[in-house]
């Protein structure tokens, strides 16, 4: 079976109706995805596929749905949020600062963002400090997610990793739900973006970009962390997922300050003379 070139017009049909272009995600990750879908509906050829997607206008949205995995949990590796806590926040706060900006990259349906407002929340009032602000921004390619990460409306399931306590101050108990309450959704910016391109130029002391980048080419990896290198303040902070690694290239641009749980922070180009 030689179906490469309706392989390549499919990619096509993505990027001109989405401006997703996926030529920049990893090609096998790529095909397993398509596989999913295209199993599901009884197909074996790209071509067949595309006959779909021409004939049904929902099914382009499901492919979408189907190639940018959503999966993610309050808390997600809780010992990230354990040094985040403990160390990196604490350091930030008892140094004067007024307001922190925040942006989780690849938000999802939102469990991240809002760990980390909890997170703010959580050590500010343990240090006793006041007077100052936060906002995080909370970014996606995927307009669904972005709706229901809006919603703030989860299973408990995506709670296992929220003490009791937590959930007792941050969440309304709805039928077998959790809401999360408008004090820490109010912090939360969600914006439909994609990372393929440039966001905002050194607005961020903390990016947050976990479980994202992995799907990616080396090459827009390479992009996308520069991207993130751009974002950050002076001295901002960026966590990466803990399966994730920095690229070598990029050692004069993040130092590692924490590698068991990929914590960088951002270095500053040296000038010359
Ligand atoms: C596995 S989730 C990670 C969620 C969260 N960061 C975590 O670690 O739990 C990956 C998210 O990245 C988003 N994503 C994938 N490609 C993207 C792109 N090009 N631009 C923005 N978001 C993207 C997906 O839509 C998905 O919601």
């Amino acid at each position: 079976m030689d179906d490469i070139k309706e392989f390549s017009r499919l990619k096509e049909k993505i990027h001109k109706e989405r401006g997703l272009d996926v030529n920049q995600y990893k090609e096998n990750y790529l095909k397993r995805r398509l596989a999913v879908r295209m199993r599901a509906l009884g197909l074996r050829l790209y071509g067949e596929y595309l006959k779909v997607l021409e004939k049904d206008s929902g099914e382009m949205a499901v492919l979408l749905d189907k190639l940018t995995i959503n999966v993610t949990q309050f808390f997600r590796d809780p010992e990230v949020f354990i040094v985040f806590e403990n160390d990196i926040l604490p350091q930030m706060l008892s140094s004067g600062m007024k307001k922190i900006s925040v942006w989780s990259a690849g938000c999802s349906s939102g469990e991240e963002p809002y760990s980390i407002a909890i997170s703010i929340e959580e050590t500010a009032e343990k240090l006793g400090i006041k007077g100052f602000d936060y906002e995080i921004h909370a970014t996606d390619i995927d307009e669904a997610i972005i709706y229901k990460a809006i919603e703030g409306k989860y299973e408990g399931h995506t709670l296992d990793n929220v003490a009791a306590s937590r959930r007792n101050k941050y969440f309304i108990k709805d039928g077998g739900f959790y809401r999360i309450k408008d004090s820490i959704k109010k912090k939360v910016k969600f914006i439909r973006a994609n990372l393929m391109k440039p966001y905002l130029k050194e607005q961020f002391d903390f990016v947050f970009c976990r479980n994202v980048i992995i799907y990616f080419s080396r090459e827009l990896q390479k992009n996308v962390l520069l991207y993130f290198h751009e974002a950050l303040k002076k001295g901002g902070i960026f966590f990466m997922g803990k399966t994730e690694t920095m690229l070598l290239e990029y050692r004069d641009k993040f130092k590692c300050i924490n590698i068991k749980e990929r914590i960088f922070t951002k270095l500053e180009e040296e000038k010359g003379e």
